[in-house]
């Protein structure tokens, strides 16, 4: 890193919680009035997810985008909204599909419900989305938010393919994790650029920066599936070795081990054997995995820094800047 790039400010998470504090009232409180629903399970439901929090990355990346870009106003709460309803309901999916019982430090809806009413309620939220969208009535956004829900789904239907299999070598897991995690943030960053009225040049830089970021954010969860400590993070560690997914630590780890424990792995992948935790943990700890999936989540968040170049000197872009760090260095 250059001097000038080192001079350069990034905000760290409680100066950028600050500076979207106002905004992010505003988008929690249009989320809360429009998850409303007459029919009482789905209440119960979407209000045991979202009450529950979670860190609003992605709405607020909606709003600082657009701050960065010129300004952000109604549009934008109704966009980030959106974005965090897309989430929600992916969440729901995914903890299904994963048999996760933790989440955001509470029982999933999949353990207390069941997995049909997630599952449907999960559908319910992500209709939600489109009425909002709907409510926007401008075609560009629509598409950006069609095509994106689209790659999402095929993400996770991809991922599924490659469960249980040992193959699954860095260049699939990439594929996998731009689909099911990165176009997300893509797109909030670039609809907060659009809707603050920046050019296509600028909306591509802002993609870009989303994209990258949520490379960076989706290896980075990876690892704290690893290492985190579970009360911190919320959610059930070893999940991943659980279910036969093989993540960029453990991918790493295969290629990079021996003929006899590589051979090893792979058996562990395919059984899903999650009682091999301290085996794999080993593994990857010679493998120095963790520090080689680590490396390649900062060179995504440095990638993301580098898509900002020549914006406007604002806090903003200071807190996108500081959000770049945050997604590999976070705890949670
Ligand atoms: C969880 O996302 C799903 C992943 C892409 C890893 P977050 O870690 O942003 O979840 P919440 O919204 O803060 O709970
Ligand atoms: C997150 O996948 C991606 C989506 C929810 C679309 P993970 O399965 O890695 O996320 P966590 O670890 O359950 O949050
Ligand atoms: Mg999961
Ligand atoms: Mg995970």
């Amino acid at each position: 890193m250059t001097l000038a790039e080192d001079l350069r400010p990034a905000l760290d998470l409680s100066q950028i919680q600050a500076l979207a504090a106002a905004d992010m009232a505003s988008v929690d409180a249009l989320i809360r009035r429009r998850l409303a629903s007459d029919v009482v399970l789905i209440n119960q439901i979407a209000d045991h997810i979202v009450s529950a929090g979670g860190k609003r990355l992605r709405p607020m990346l909606v709003m600082l985008a657009g701050h960065a870009c010129g300004g952000a106003g109604a549009d934008h709460h109704q966009l980030a909204a959106i974005i965090e309803f897309i989430h929600t309901s992916t969440l729901l999916h995914d903890d299904v599909v994963d048999e996760s019982d933790l989440r955001r430090g509470r029982s999933t809806a999949n353990a207390l419900w069941g997995n049909a009413p997630s599952v449907l309620v999960g559908d319910f939220l992500y209709s939600r989305s489109f009425q909002l969208m709907v409510e926007l009535d401008t075609m560009a956004v629509m598409r950006i938010l069609a095509d994106t829900t689209n790659r999402i789904a095929e993400g996770e239907v991809l991922q599924l393919l490659h469960v249980h299999n040992p193959d699954t070598d860095e260049a699939a897991y990439l594929r996998v994790i731009e689909r099911k995690t990165a176009v997300l943030f893509a797109a909030a960053t670039r609809l907060g650029a659009l809707a603050a009225g920046a050019d296509e040049t600028l909306q591509q830089q802002l993609y870009d920066y989303g994209m990258n970021l949520g490379y960076a954010f989706q290896i980075a969860d990876d690892v704290l599936d690893y290492t985190a400590d579970a009360a911190e993070l919320g959610k059930n560690l070893g999940d991943d070795l659980a279910e036969g997914k093989a993540t960029l630590p453990l991918i790493h780890a295969i290629a990079c081990s021996d003929a006899q424990l590589s051979s090893r792995l792979r058996g562990i992948v395919q059984d899903g054997d999650a009682t091999a935790m301290p085996e794999v943990l080993a593994a990857i700890e010679v493998a120095g995995s963790l520090d080689y999936s680590r490396q390649r989540a900062i060179e995504y968040a440095d990638a993301a820094e580098r898509s900002l170049a020549g914006l406007d000197e604002r806090p903003a872009l200071a807190a996108l800047r500081g959000l770049a760090r945050y997604a590999v260095e976070r705890r949670s």
